[in-house]
């Protein structure tokens, strides 16, 4: 059973009638662009084809009940007290986007939900994102208001900021609100236009969970995100887009060699990212994975963010017969590599990556091919 029919299906257990309206956002893994998104760079994220689903019919009250498939849970409470610390922590995210949506005026009625999904959690597929762009996706829906998709990412980006505090970019709700069927989108972080290239025909993009949980992510993310921020005033730049790297090196000295390694690297992964849509659209995939194996040593080396495991499976997938690249994907400290490799080739490399990253870390991975998936949508039932 697909994660849509257990979604349906709970509904109809738990609360004995067919829900009204189902709603899904998918997570989203990302090509290249990593720690970029907040020094209003470059990312080329695809949604995948693996979504948080929330199933709901509204009730006559203010009253939100909601289960949880993901966390065997379920939670009652009032949409007037959406911040009340002793809910369940899995609870968070949806009051997040309810609190959201109360903000910015939509009188979202009470309702009796289910939500869950196939996004493995904490591993860098941004299960969250998702979870926040459903919620707004179907509170939208039960006020019947529409909105441009840009607008529920940035609502999600607004819970995660203000609600969570997380001081997360955009490129996670952008890439599950706006995702393109067997398309990565180069989105410019500052001015949110975001562009779907085509996912090369012959090419398939392979995601690897080293199984290994995202550790330290939320100190160290807000320490690089502070570092980024010192870097771009000592350079006199509004943000890290805006350097190059002769402005870079001429500041070396002042910068001090932290802050300059993490301006290093993100002014180096703009161009990465510039140059693998240049690849791409010009069939280069060589070009392209050359570009996915720097970004992974300029992640790990200058941006520290990487860890033993996504060294590991990266390095392994590197050195496979038909594999043009790999590097991690997402946030860092655990989660997931990606890798871009030859259609003919899929077979053999997961054949091969997984029992080797097992037989040097002792954990077991997953490996798939992910297909680009279309982002987030709502359906009447
Ligand atoms: C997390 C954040 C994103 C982005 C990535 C790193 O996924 O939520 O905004 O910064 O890390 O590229």
């Amino acid at each position: 059973m697909d994660a849509r029919e257990v979604i349906l299906n709970t509904f109809r257990k738990h609360f004995g009638t067919d829900p009204a309206l189902l709603a899904r956002a998918p997570g989203r893994v990302n090509l290249i662009g990593e720690h970029t998104d907040y020094n209003d760079g470059f990312v080329l994220p695809a949604a995948i084809n693996r979504a948080v689903y929330v199933a709901a019919s509204p009730r006559d009250d203010d009253m939100v009940e909601l289960v949880s498939v993901d966390f065997d849970d379920q939670s009652t409470f009032s949409l007037d007290v959406l911040d009340d610390p002793d809910l369940p922590g899995w609870t968070r995210y949806p009051r997040g986007a309810l609190w959201w949506l109360g903000k910015k005026g939509y009188a979202v009625p009470g309702f009796n939900g289910v939500i869950g999904g196939d996004i493995p959690l904490a591993s860098g597929l941004s299960s969250s994102a998702a979870v926040e762009v459903v919620m707004i996706e179907l509170g939208l829906a039960l006020v019947e208001a529409e909105i441009p998709q840009v607008d529920k990412a940035l609502g999600g980006v607004e819970v995660e900021n203000k609600f969570i505090g997380m001081p997360c970019g955009v490129m996670d709700q952008m890439a599950s609100a706006m995702g393109v069927e067997q398309h990565v989108l180069l989105i410019d972080c500052r001015s949110l236009d975001a562009r779907p290239i085509p996912v090369p025909d012959d090419a398939s993009i392979v995601i690897m969970n080293t199984m290994k949980k995202r550790g330290l992510v939320d100190s160290e993310y807000a320490r690089r995100r502070e570092q980024c921020e010192a870097a771009a005033g000592k350079l006199g730049v509004k943000a890290l887009r805006d350097a190059n790297t002769m402005m870079l090196d001429a500041a070396k000295d002042d910068l001090g060699d932290v802050l300059y390694r993490r301006a290093r690297h993100v002014i180096t992964e703009n161009l990465r990212v510039q140059a693998t849509v240049m690849a791409l659209k010009a069939g280069g995939l060589k070009t392209v994975g050359q570009a996915l194996h720097n970004s992974h040593i300029s992640l790990r080396d200058d941006y520290e963010v990487s860890c033993a495991e996504l060294d590991v499976i990266s390095e392994l997938a590197n050195a496979q017969p038909g594999c043009y690249g790999a590097r991690m994907t997402g946030g860092g400290f655990g989660g997931c590599a990606v890798a871009l490799v030859k259609d003919d080739a899929v077979e053999a490399f997961i054949a091969a990556v997984a029992p080797a990253y097992e037989e040097k870390t002792g954990l077991k991975p997953e490996l798939y091919v992910c297909q680009a998936a279309a982002g987030s949508s709502v359906e009447q039932l």
